[in-house]
Formats: structure tokens, C-alpha cells, sequence
């Protein structure tokens, strides 16, 4: 056997103390405001057929194009690692019935995507998405209460000077108008975009303004806004969210660029945006999806989420700092194989009362073991030695106050709540 060593794949990351404390915050902080909104948790799978997402991403995005993890499994299928939740949702939604139970049914889910995209700063293969999805309210009153959501969210993360943005990309009544016009607007110059934008311009002419490529971006700054081809529906629709939005002081921008990447959108569409980030500064995104759950097979059942990107966030908070993790309460320091024993003794009786204690379980010198407290930030330290272990009292340090004294093990129960820091 060699000792080859391993790394981790390129664009993947491994995420650990104290990187990890700041990852379980957003969580739980997620859980609290999606409680608030009668979110409940959805798990899918991680592996979906591919055509789920090839069907509702779009065959001519980037995503669907450039960036799945496809592959064959033992028994001859397309299997792909999710880029994205919302199709897994909505297939989760419709195979179970979940348009049965009273509406609306909202669901939140975590976890990791996979996309085989150029790894960068906030751009990685593997990232972690916290996303909810709302089945079975039309008008724009829900689009106002998942965007306030995600504003609550974000805020009580503890972000700030976030860009909101928001858009309509119409329905299937102003979508064709809005093509004609783009095709009209790219034709007589489409030579001199892209490969991608060529091939894209016959199929899915909405795609070009998706291209990231620098010369496209330029190339197409004077092309036709979809605002101005929206129909009476979708322009009331916009309307509509815009006056709540006014009215629940939520600031935001019109974008009528923002396309998204993503061919499952219907009407509004926002993103959060950093400029904290760099080039990849989008914090959250989401939009509306009215025709997925009737596309997939399902009734007709309108939806309307988000996505968070948990790296992207832990980014910002990281450069923020005054980012707080959890300490031991106690360190028990022990002096020989005796008082190593009592220490594992009451280092249990310590966790029953739920906290957090390190008990010293190799021989070495006390020096080095307030080192360790000192280095672990220990609120307590209680040291056991010989002579400790004869009187049946260990003596116990404040290492915040540096205060001292003894306590008897037998009253160890209710330590610390005689030390005087804790009166
Ligand atoms: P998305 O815009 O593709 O939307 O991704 C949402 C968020 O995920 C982005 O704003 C970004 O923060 C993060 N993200 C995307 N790709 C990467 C990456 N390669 N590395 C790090 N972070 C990334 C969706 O995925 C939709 N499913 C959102 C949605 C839910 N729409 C409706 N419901």
C-alpha cells in the first residue's frame, strides 16, 4: 500500500471550526424566520434524472449545457447531482399530492448543489443553498411576503448594504413579442457574438442576455428591455408588488436586464446583491415559477422561492468579523492516573447539567494544561491532584476574573454557581 496523499477536489471545500460556527448561525437563523412564515423542511435527494433538470433549467443554459455532474449509473440511467432545489421541490410536490393539502404549501431545504463551473472567489463546484419554495398563491402579495422574508433573513444574519433588484421576465403570452423583438434586435450583429450566442440566438434568443462573455455583454447594452413587452397581467402584476413593496419599506431597484440563468422563471424574478463579493456578488436569488408544477405533470399550481448562497454569506460575515463560537465552560486539568479518573467522573456529572467540558486524559503538566484551557478560552478551569484527591476538594479557577477557590466534589453538581463570577 503507498502513502499517497489526497486533496480535495479542485472548487470543493472542506468547512470546519471556526468556519463551522459561522455556517450553523445561518442555519439556525434560516430555521427561525422560515418558522415565522410556516416554512416547513424538505429533504430531497441529492441525485435527480437528468432530464428533471435538463427540462426545467432549460437545454440551452449554462447550467444544463456546461455545468451538470451527469453521469451513467450501473443500471444504464442519467443520473445528475442537483445544480439547484426548486426542480427537486417541484417533482417532490407533485409525486407525492402535496397540491391536495390546503393552500399554500411552503417548504424550506438546505444542502449542497453541484456545478461544474470555473472556481473563484464565491464561486465553488460544491456550495450549500438554503432555499424555500411557496406552492399555490398567484397574485404579487405572496411574491411581497417571500422578498420581505428573505429581507428579514438576511438582515437578522446580520448583513448589510445589500443591493435588492427585481424584475418581470412576463409570461407565455409576452414572452413571444419580447423574442420577435430580440431576434430583430440581434440578427444583423450576431456574427459577432459568441459561439454560445449564435447557437443560443435560434433556439432561445432570451439566453443571450445570460452571456457573461465580456464583448456580448457590450454588444448587447442597447438591446430591448422585456418591461416594455410585459402584457396588461404581468404589468399589474409588477405593479402590484411594487406598491407593496413601497409599502412595507422594502427597498429596491427595477433591473430589466436581470435575466437569470434559469428557463423555469415566470414574472417576477429578484436578486441580493453585495459589493462586497467581487465578480460573483450575488447573495440570494430567486422568482416565480407559474408553470413548472402543470409542465412536470401537476395541476395548475403556481410557486415562488429563493436560494441563499451559504458561501457567499459566510464571506461577508467573515470579513464583518466579531463573529462569537462556543467555549468550554469547564476545563478540569488532572495530575496523575488517580486524578484523571475523578476527572472523567465529574466531567460527566458536569455534561448531565449541559456543559460543555474538557477533561485532561493524558499525563502531562499542569503548565501545559492551563495552556490548553487558555487557548480553548475555558471559562473555569478545576484542577485535580494528589492533594485534591485527599481532601476531597478541587480548587477552581476563573480564568476571566482570575479569581480562585475550592469546592468540594461533592458539591460539584452546582458548580459554578458558587463562584463569585456567577452570583
Ligand atoms: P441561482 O441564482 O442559480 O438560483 O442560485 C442562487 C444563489 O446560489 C446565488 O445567488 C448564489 O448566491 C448561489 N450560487 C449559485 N451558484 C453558485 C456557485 N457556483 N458557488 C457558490 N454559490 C453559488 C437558483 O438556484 C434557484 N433555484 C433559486 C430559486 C429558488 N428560484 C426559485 N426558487
Amino acid at each position: 500500500m503507498s502513502n499517497e496523499r489526497f486533496n480535495a477536489l479542485k472548487g470543493v471545500q472542506d468547512i470546519f471550526p471556526p468556519d463551522i460556527y459561522i455556517w450553523q448561525k445561518i442555519e439556525s437563523v434560516a430555521r427561525e424566520v422560515f418558522y415565522l412564515y410556516g416554512y416547513q423542511e424538505i429533504r430531497p435527494p441529492i441525485i435527480e434524472y437528468t432530464d428533471l433538470f435538463a427540462r426545467s433549467i432549460g437545454e440551452t443554459t449554462d447550467i444544463v449545457e456546461k455545468e451538470m455532474y451527469t453521469f451513467s449509473d450501473k443500471g444504464g440511467r442519467s443520473i445528475t447531482l442537483r445544480p439547484e432545489g426548486t426542480a427537486s421541490v417541484v417533482r417532490a410536490y407533485i409525486e407525492h399530492h402535496l397540491y391536495n393539502l390546503p393552500s399554500p404549501q411552503k417548504f424550506f431545504y438546505s444542502g449542497p448543489m453541484f456545478r461544474y463551473e470555473r472556481p473563484q472567489k464565491g464561486r465553488f463546484r460544491q456550495f450549500y443553498q438554503i432555499g424555500v419554495e411557496a406552492f399555490g398563491v398567484a397574485g404579487p402579495e405572496m411574491d411581497a411576503e417571500v422578498i420581505s422574508m428573505l429581507c428579514l433573513l438576511l438582515d437578522r444574519i446580520g448583513l448589510k448594504g445589500l443591493n435588492f433588484e427585481i424584475n418581470s421576465l412576463g409570461c407565455d403570452r409576452c414572452r413571444p413579442p419580447y423574442r420577435k423583438a430580440l431576434i430583430d434586435f440581434f440578427r444583423d450583429r450576431i456574427n459577432n457574438f459568441c459561439p454560445d450566442c449564435n447557437r443560443r440566438f435560434h433556439v432561445n434568443p432570451l439566453r443571450l442576455l445570460d452571456c457573461k462573455v465580456e464583448r456580448c455583454v457590450e454588444m448587447r447594452k442597447d438591446s430591448p428591455e422585456i418591461t416594455a413587452y410585459l402584457c396588461d397581467d404581468c404589468r399589474s402584476h409588477l405593479e402590484g408588488l411594487i406598491s407593496l413593496l413601497e409599502v412595507m419599506q422594502i427597498p429596491y431597484k427595477i433591473n430589466p436586464e436581470m435575466v437569470r440563468g434559469l428557463d423555469y422563471y415566470t414574472r417576477t424574478t429578484f436578486e441580493v446583491t453585495s459589493e462586497g463579493l467581487g465578480s460573483q456578488k450575488a447573495v440570494a436569488a430567486g422568482g416565480r415559477y407559474d408553470r413548472l408544477v402543470e409542465q412536470f405533470g401537476g395541476p395548475q399550481v403556481p410557486g415562488i422561492g429563493f436560494a441563499v448562497g451559504m458561501e457567499r454569506i459566510v464571506l461577508l460575515l467573515k470579513d464583518m468579523g466579531g463573529i462569537t463560537h462556543p467555549v468550554p465552560a469547564i476545563f478540569i486539568a488532572t495530575l496523575g492516573r488517580e486524578a484523571i479518573k475523578e476527572g472523567l467522573l465529574l466531567g460527566e456529572r458536569l455534561r448531565k447539567r449541559g456543559l460543555w467540558v474538557e477533561v485532561n486524559l493524558e499525563a502531562s503538566s499542569l503548565k501545559s494544561q492551563l495552556r490548553r484551557a487558555d487557548r480553548l478560552s475555558s471559562r473555569f478551569v478545576l484542577i485535580i491532584g494528589e492533594e485534591e484527591l485527599l481532601s476531597g476538594k478541587v480548587k477552581w479557577k476563573d480564568m476571566r476574573s482570575g479569581d480562585q477557590g475550592e469546592v468540594a466534589i461533592k458539591d460539584v453538581d452546582n458548580f459554578p454557581a458558587q463562584c463569585p463570577a456567577n452570583k
